[in-house]
């Protein structure tokens, strides 16, 4: 699930895949590792538990000379997080990097004990190494040995393959974890993303699902499952590393929060004409398809997700076409009925959640009208295995909690509702309505971010609260949702958000002093309505942080303080909105010392089930 990086070259490689992996930090870990074979076929193996600069330090005291070599980051699926656990897995000489998950690793690993292998770590990997092996031994490369062991392996992987005695090859195997191949002058790599090769290379070769890759210092074989070889296009990729530096910020989240105007500036850039908005890079035929849509499926999770359940609010409301969303991992195991004239839209911001991917695959069976993704990693698998992709321009985005993908995403989603809603007939008033509201985005957020300060003054008051709970109506009832998420990832604070209306059937109960209750209050239709689910929090005495419409006539009072944020055009109020709770948890975080940009037992993209 994590990060790997390989190399085949001449030069000593240890340094290029630590770089590699300091690159692949930002999707969380809790150890990391590597493996390096030199010319006479010395192998020597590094492991450490915690972060890259503790294998870096301990590099340092040990240095590993060879051109032939395997990284990783782990993080933990089966096996505690330590030094025994990290990767590679050795088996005599053969050593293995592995993201994902190995389904059936009992039974393999029965099986193996059984022809006398010893485990050394509790991990499935393992079972890997002991398998090349095994089949090594029955004869043939490494490569026929990989395929050989590739239908015995249940479960989504994507592992790379190192034989000791043969340093000139590395193997690589996807299946439903991503692996890209990096061309080198005289040397070749291979990562789990092209951000850990750009140092090295800017020339690129994605793996496709099922296959095989041999890596060569000159040469670079592609094959599909079977073993029959497949070509796989070499591209030039134009992906900046634009995150390598967090500049004057002390975390990667705050930089990302602060970024957002110009984020949403480049998502906006080149898709609007004459006061209307342009879609034209979907392609000539994207009109016809859209323009037959009766109903909209929407698939995510997390913070993707709460994207798509505004995005809900948008398409009924707006565009007047039937929408439902639906988390990706429940999608993919229920017999869903499929609704006539459907189409699937996904949203990631990496492309390459697994859940989300393999509803994706399903719907292909199920016969909607074609697919669209929404995701901010060009290239990824989402995007390529789309009828339709819509990229967000957010930039890379490293804080394991999405900040700059969420309020992008929601840019992109309301330009395609315009989209399809002018193509079903709504109205050019309400179109204008749209693009006024984006275009004057960026100058509001900017706006909103100049009041951190106080918003840092707020965040004191949780210091020592255990529990939140978020109040939104509307489509500000998602916002609630992602704020509550936030808080949760970032603090340890345990968080829940509740439609506002929904307060008084059961959560209610729950309110007390200790409880601060965070409310989202834009001055909409439903902001009367909202001020009296606020009175019942009041009158049982829980502690209220109302972030409000300047013009929406609340004033700060016993139990209650009131944020009070700038005017905001009413169709975009969900997007601007999501800042200032973004900052909210920053700023708690803080407070708490948490590991902001890598938040405990979390991984930056979930490449497993
Ligand atoms: C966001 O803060 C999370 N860390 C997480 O919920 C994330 O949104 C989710 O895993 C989906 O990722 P994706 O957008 O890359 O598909
Ligand atoms: N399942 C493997 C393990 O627990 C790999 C985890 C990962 O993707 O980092 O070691």
């Amino acid at each position: 699930m994590c990060g790997i990086v390989g190399a085949v070259a001449q030069r000593d490689i240890a340094e290029i895949l630590l770089e590699g992996l300091r690159r692949l930090e930002y999707r969380g870990y809790d150890s990391a590792g590597l493996a390096v074979v030199d010319n006479e076929g010395h192998m020597g193996r590094l492991r450490r538990l915690g972060k890259v600069q503790v294998l870096a330090d301990a590099l340092d005291a040990h240095p590993l000379h060879g051109g032939t070599g395997i990284a990783h980051t782990r993080w933990a699926t089966h096996g505690e997080p330590s030094e025994a656990n990290a990767h590679p897995h050795v088996s005599d000489y053969i050593a293995v990097v592995h993201n994902g998950i190995i389904e059936n690793f009992e039974p393999l690993r029965v099986l193996l004990i059984e022809r006398g292998y010893r485990f050394e770590s509790q991990t499935d990997t393992e079972v890997i190494a002991h398998l090349v092996h095994w089949e090594l031994l029955q004869g043939g490369t490494l490569l026929e040995a990989v395929l050989r062991v590739i239908p015995q392996l249940r479960g989504a992987y994507g592992t790379v393959v190192m034989d000791q005695r043969d340093p000139s090859v590395l193997v690589a195997a996807r299946s439903g974890s991503p692996l890209v191949i990096g061309r080198g002058v005289g040397e070749n790599f291979i990562a789990s993303d092209q951000l850990a090769l750009l140092p090295v290379t800017r020339r690129f070769m994605f793996l496709e699902e099922g296959d095989v890759a041999e890596i060569k210092r000159r040469e670079v074989n592609v094959f599909d499952k079977h073993g029959k070889a497949v070509e796989r296009p070499e591209i030039e990729s134009k992906v900046q590393y634009d995150a390598g530096d967090k500049g004057a910020y002390r975390h990667y989240m705050q930089k990302e929060i602060y970024e957002q105007p110009q984020a949403i500036k480049n998502t906006l850039e080149g898709r609007f004409n004459h006061g209307q908005i342009n879609l034209s890079e979907l392609g000539p035929d994207a009109d016809a398809l859209l323009a037959k849509v009766q109903h909209v499926q929407i698939i995510a999770c997390g913070t993707s997700y709460h994207s798509g359940m505004v995005a809900r609010y948008w398409f009924e409301a707006l565009a007047g076409v039937p929408c439902d969303v639906e988390i990706a991992s429940e999608f993919r195991y229920r017999k869903s009925a499929v609704r006539p004239g459907s189409l699937i839209i996904t949203l990631s911001q990496s492309g390459e959640t697994a859940d989300t991917l393999a509803a994706l695959r399903l719907s292909k069976e199920l016969g909607y009208l074609g697919s669209l993704a929404v995701c901010n990693v060009a290239g990824s698998s989402l995007v390529r295995e789309s009828d339709l992709a819509l990229m967000t321009k957010a930039g890379t985005e490293i804080g394991v909690a999405s900040t700059k993908a969420f309020t992008t995403q929601l840019t992109v989603l309301l330009m395609l509702v315009a989209r399809v809603g002018r193509l079903k007939g709504m109205s050019e008033q309400v179109e204008h309505e749209i693009v006024h509201g984006l275009q004057a985005l960026p100058a509001r957020i900017e706006q909103m971010l100049s009041l951190d300060k106080t918003i840092e003054s707020l965040a004191e008051g949780f210091s020592d609260k255990h529990h939140a709970l978020f109040l939104g109506r509307g489509d500000q009832y998602p916002i609630a949702m992602e704020g509550a998420l936030k808080l949760k990832e970032v603090s340890y604070i345990h968080a829940e958000a509740y439609a506002a209306g929904e307060l008084k059937h059961g959560p209610l109960a729950l309110i007390d002093a200790d409880m601060p209750v965070i409310v989202v209050a834009p001055n909409n239709e439903l902001l009367e309505k909202l001020k009296s689910n606020i009175e019942e929090v009041r009158a049982r005495g829980g502690q209220l942080y109302v972030f409000a419409d300047q013009d929406a006539g609340f004033t700060d009072s016993e139990g209650m303080k009131i944020i009070q944020l700038p005017h905001v055009e009413e169709i975009v109020a969900p997007i601007f909105y999501t800042v200032p709770l973004q900052l909210l948890s920053y700023h708690v975080a803080l407070i708490k010392g948490t590991d902001v940009d890598q938040p405990r037992n979390l991984a930056k993209s979930v490449t497993v089930e």
